[in-house]
């Protein structure tokens, strides 16, 4: 199994440091993503317990782009993933903006982790199959396989309410039916529920948003 800890804007190198020596080894890949100026020291504590990983990354490989970082600098520091088309950045990107990143960063030697996901509108609306199907489709042109999809309904995100797990499920399969890579589940992932839904035949893995912060209830979960 996969099990992402996106951090989001949260940590120090103090926290870093106690999470990197707490976190059980474990048979899992665990994929730390905390903000841009802890990925260098996580990148050196991490070891041989997790990879580290971007939350988001430009398309191009360097320019004037102020405030940006490129897929580049993050595989030469030492990350292996980026997180991409999180729904708490798409206010500022398209479905073809994540494209070109997930591109850039497959060729600078990111595996990347692209984030879809329906609001609740959508969902009471019937229409969040579709919906993510798009996203799915106009995220993925032209990648190579090394990519992974994390399904995060955006109602489901830091609000402790969590998808079905016939729902999760559901939308894993037709995720999975479209392209043919590994689909985690986000979305108010904790302790309690995490085996539960890590049990279901279609979630290949968790992307943890909020639990991933304390080392105790990770290792929980990914125990
Ligand atoms: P959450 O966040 O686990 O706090 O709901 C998940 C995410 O947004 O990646």
């Amino acid at each position: 199994m996969i099990i992402v800890a996106n951090w989001k804007m949260n940590g120090t190198k103090e926290e870093t440091s106690s999470w990197t020596s707490n976190i059980s080894l474990s048979s899992h890949t665990i994929i730390l993503c905390p903000p841009f100026p802890l990925l260098d020291y996580a990148v050196t504590l991490s070891k041989d317990k997790c990879y580290v990983g971007g939350q988001d990354c430009h398309y191009e490989s360097s320019g004037a782009y102020t405030g940006f970082t490129s897929p580049t600098l993050l595989k030469k520091i030492g990350c292996n993933y980026v997180i991409l088309g999180h729904s708490e950045r798409r206010h500022l990107e398209t479905n073809g903006d994540i494209q070109k990143k997930a591109r850039a960063a497959q060729e600078a030697g990111l595996t990347p982790i692209i984030c879809v996901g329906e609001s609740r509108d959508l969902r009471t609306a019937q229409k969040h199959l579709g919906f993510v199907e798009g996203q799915v489709r106009e995220c993925t042109v032209d990648l190579k396989n090394n990519y992974m999809i994390a399904y995060e309904p955006l109602w489901a995100i830091g609000t402790g309410e969590v998808c079905s797990l016939d729902d999760i499920e559901g939308m894993h399969s037709m995720i999975k039916s479209l392209v043919p890579v590994e689909v985690l589940y986000g979305g108010s992932v904790k302790p309690d529920n995490a085996k539960d839904i890590l049990a279901l035949s279609k979630v290949d893995g968790l992307l943890v948003g909020g639990a991933s912060l304390s080392a105790e209830s990770f290792n929980r979960i990914i125990s």
